[in-house]
């Protein structure tokens, strides 16, 4: 075990997700476990910049491991993708004596920060914290199974008036570049059509899927829209398609947004959350550095950064063979 770490940062980056108090809180407590310092850095890599941080003690994060959000807040920061914000962030956490830092983000977050450790030789270890389910390496992300609850319980709902009025919805959800939300919950809420960035099932075979199912005996019909699909220009533009390419349905559009990135985290998430903020504390102890702690199999792993922020979103094409044969 190293003993050069006896004080150690963390911060959330990117896109908030629930769950990241929980992961907060896990880092916080394992350092106070660990007798080791903690300090917390607001608005993630740009807090690092302006030198926002403030000690952390294990009663400081009581009462959050059920509130959504982040303590800590999270910003997108753009001044830490260029080599004078870097310079900064670096300078501050030498003033304040910090020897490692934990990052709980997404791609974006991992990427700054595997060229931070690269230009300054800093420890720092990820945690995968973004509702997408978009990174490699790891078979969850922190929030992922809360925003996938939250998905399910609107469609649900969106399900009971569609049924009563006979209308085919459709339902965006977010992922900007990754359909794991939109194909997960699909199933779940039990969609007709899921349509995602990494497959362009393309416009007439939309309709004439629709129009089989409408055949079928269906009276109404939801298709869940993931945030980047390619098949049109946009969710409204689709639906105007739709309208003009099928009679037998009443087309409305709902757009889920934020309200998916909210709320209370799943029990799933928060213990999830736990684990992974006791294995980055564990990891840097350990003098690992460049890497995200991510679980596979139910099993902790540490992955290096550029491998979970390598290429394209991988989707198990499984899925969608259960999503066609249950949506027949
Ligand atoms: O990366 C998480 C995510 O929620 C994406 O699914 C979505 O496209 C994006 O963030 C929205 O970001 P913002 O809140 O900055 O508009």
């Amino acid at each position: 075990m190293s003993t050069k770490i006896k004080r150690i940062a963390v911060l959330t980056s990117g896109g908030d997700a629930p769950g990241m108090n929980a992961a907060i809180r896990a880092v916080v407590r394992s350092c106070a476990y660990h007798k080791l310092e903690c300090v917390g850095v607001f608005r993630g890599l740009q807090g690092l910049i302006e030198g926002d941080f403030k000690e952390l003690g294990p009663r400081s994060v009581k009462n959050i491991i059920n509130r959504g959000g982040t303590l800590l807040k999270s910003a997108r920061s753009q001044e830490f993708r260029t080599k004078e914000g870097r310079e900064k962030a670096y300078k501050n956490l030498q003033e304040a004596q910090i020897d490692a830092l934990v990052v709980i983000g997404g791609d974006g977050s991992f990427t700054g920060s595997s060229i931070f450790i690269e230009e300054f030789d800093f420890p720092i270890v990820g945690l995968p914290g973004t509702i997408d389910n978009d990174i490699n390496g790891t078979d969850y992300t922190i929030g992922y199974d809360t925003a996938l609850n939250t998905v399910i319980e609107a469609i649900d709902k969106i399900r009971d008036t569609a049924n009563s009025h006979n209308r085919l919805f459709l339902v965006e959800v977010m992922g900007r570049d990754a359909g794991d939300i939109a194909l997960n919950a699909g199933i779940g809420a039990g969609a007709e059509e899921i349509l995602i960035p990494e497959q362009n099932l393309g416009k007439e075979r939309l309709i004439s899927s629709l129009k089989r199912s409408k055949k079928s005996g269906k009276s109404s019909s939801i298709v869940v829209v993931a945030e980047g699909d390619q098949i049109g220009k946009n969710i409204f533009e689709l639906a105007e398609y739709i309208r003009q390419n099928l009679d037998e349905y009443e087309v409305k559009v709902t757009v889920l947004g934020h309200i998916q990135r909210g709320g209370s985290p799943s029990c799933y998430d928060r213990v999830l959350a736990s684990r992974l903020g006791v294995g980055a504390v564990d990891a840097l102890l350990a003098g690992k550095r460049d890497i995200m702690i991510g679980i596979s199999h139910n099993k902790i792993v540490h992955v290096p950064f550029s491998e979970a922020i390598k290429g394209e979103n991988e989707i198990d094409l499984d899925l969608i063979r259960v999503a066609d044969i249950i949506s027949v």
